[in-house]
């Protein structure tokens, strides 16, 4: 496996569990349960996608400004998130509010997978994306142990 098809196959469980999501309605378990896991799995996987996979892009002049755009379109993901868990789940706000992550995550990752991907495996060699794709997985493991306290700024959050 290497680094692109580590962060796609996250990108499917994403796009899944934002389906389902979709799918629930009011405060039930289902989208309390999905809700959470789908958290989980956008914020432990920005993580290391910024340190595997934008981070060593931003020193090279072909893809800097796109590492920026991504990341900033991370920044967007995890304010939406913040909205989400200040609003109940029974108002309307909430799935109006959902439906809004739910496009800005498949924006995010069609980026990625049609557009940045193509490019960055001009940057990377072989090995590289192998061994970015090692240190990708670490650091899901590692993050998703200590979810959410192991995010960086979980401690700002009111
Ligand atoms: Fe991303
Ligand atoms: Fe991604």
């Amino acid at each position: 496996m290497n680094i692109y098809e580590a962060i796609k196959k996250d990108h499917d469980i994403q796009r899944d569990l934002c389906d389902k999501i979709l799918k629930t309605s009011g405060n039930s378990s289902e989208r309390k349960e999905f809700w959470t896991k789908l958290r989980k799995e956008l914020e432990v996987h920005e993580v290391a996608e910024e340190r595997y996979f934008y981070s060593p892009l931003i020193e090279t002049d072909s893809m800097q400004e796109d590492a920026r755009h991504g990341m900033a379109e991370h920044h967007e993901i995890d304010e939406l998130i913040q909205e989400l868990e200040a609003t109940d789940m029974v108002s309307p706000h909430w799935l109006a509010t959902m439906k809004k992550l739910n496009d800005k995550v498949h924006h995010h990752l069609k980026d990625e997978e049609n557009e940045f991907f193509g490019k960055a495996k001009k940057v990377y060699s072989q090995n590289k994306s192998k061994e970015l794709m090692e240190g990708y997985e670490k650091t899901k493991r590692d993050y998703k142990k200590d979810w959410p306290n192991s995010i960086p700024g979980s401690d700002l959050e009111s």
